[in-house]
């Protein structure tokens, strides 16, 4: 594996696999690697020749008194994850090498951008579109690999890559979760054993809603219930929408177009977000 720090040196490493006519898949990160992120990477090897990891943690997309300056970072950690799980570039720049002192031009994405978690982060999804965007030219990969816990990450990269004719394919790999449920996430360091046991009511309240829509229930307001009896532990519930799964718009009830539930709650001080996808049966 080639750890690389600048976008020239990727350049000319990357030339080479291209001009061989390999494959390029892409893992965008932000570190303190999980088994959500490994998937991503193994996703990646099976489908391409070479796998690309970046880590960066971007500063455009956290709010002024959001947790940048303590996001768990543990780099030496990431990289034997990384080679161990057959990366073959892991692209690592910094703040400068991404956003130069004279850098001014955003990402600005429309109307996917605006509920849910758009709607308590105000300027996340143009920062996080922003490096995306940005990441995609440096690498130039043939297929990225985002994880579905961000469903709504997904949603809006996925539009800005047809809408900027991005010649990128994107894939979403199902969220990795603990063995009792919790959504693999780097924030869930933070939380102590107590907010730990507290934060399982998340996975539960939406395992629960897809148990009943798998019974046959399609009633948006009725499932939205069933999840949120579950979601009482948590210290602050700032969402729990049943949505479109294409235009992230509130779902009509009954279903009858694949719908997404999405949560996101503080345990403690900790922001944590899941979903599950409620896909109606083929006929
Ligand atoms: O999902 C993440 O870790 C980040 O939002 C991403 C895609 C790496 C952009 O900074």
């Amino acid at each position: 594996m080639q750890t690389i720090t600048t976008v020239a040196e990727l350049r000319r490493t990357l030339a080479k696999a291209r001009s061989a006519d390999k494959r390029v898949g892409f893992a965008p990160t932000m570190g303190y690697l999980h088994d959500g992120h490994l998937a991503l990477v193994a996703a990646s090897r099976a489908q391409c020749d070479v796998t690309v990891v970046s880590i960066f943690v971007n500063p455009t997309q956290f709010g002024p008194n959001e947790d940048l300056s303590t996001y768990p970072r543990d780099f030496l950690r990431d990289e034997k994850l990384c080679r161990d799980a057959g990366v073959a570039i892991l692209f690592a720049p910094d703040a400068q090498e991404v956003y130069p002192t004279q850098f001014e031009t955003f990402v600005d994405p429309g109307e996917l951008a605006k509920p849910l978690c758009g709607a308590f982060r105000p300027g996340h999804f143009r920062g996080v579109a922003t490096v995306v965007c940005k990441l995609f030219n440096m690498v130039q990969p043939d297929v990225v690999f985002f994880g579905q816990k961000d469903f709504q990450q997904c949603a809006v990269v996925r539009r800005m890559t047809n809408d900027l004719n991005l010649p990128i394919e994107i894939v979403t790999v199902p969220t990795v979760r603990e063995p009792d449920g919790l959504a693999m996430s780097s924030r869930n360091r933070y939380l102590s054993e107590e907010e730990r046991r507290r934060a399982l009511a998340i996975s539960r309240g939406l395992f629960a809603a897809a148990d009943e829509f798998r019974s046959g229930e399609r009633n948006v307001e009725k499932l939205v219930a069933i999840a949120s009896r579950h979601l009482k532990t948590v210290d602050r519930l700032q969402y729990l929408e049943l949505v479109d799964g294409d235009t992230l718009k509130t779902a009509d009830s009954p279903l009858r177009r694949p719908a997404v539930l999405c949560v996101a709650a503080y345990v403690g001080s900790t922001r944590l977000i899941d979903n599950v996808i409620l896909a109606l049966p083929t006929p």
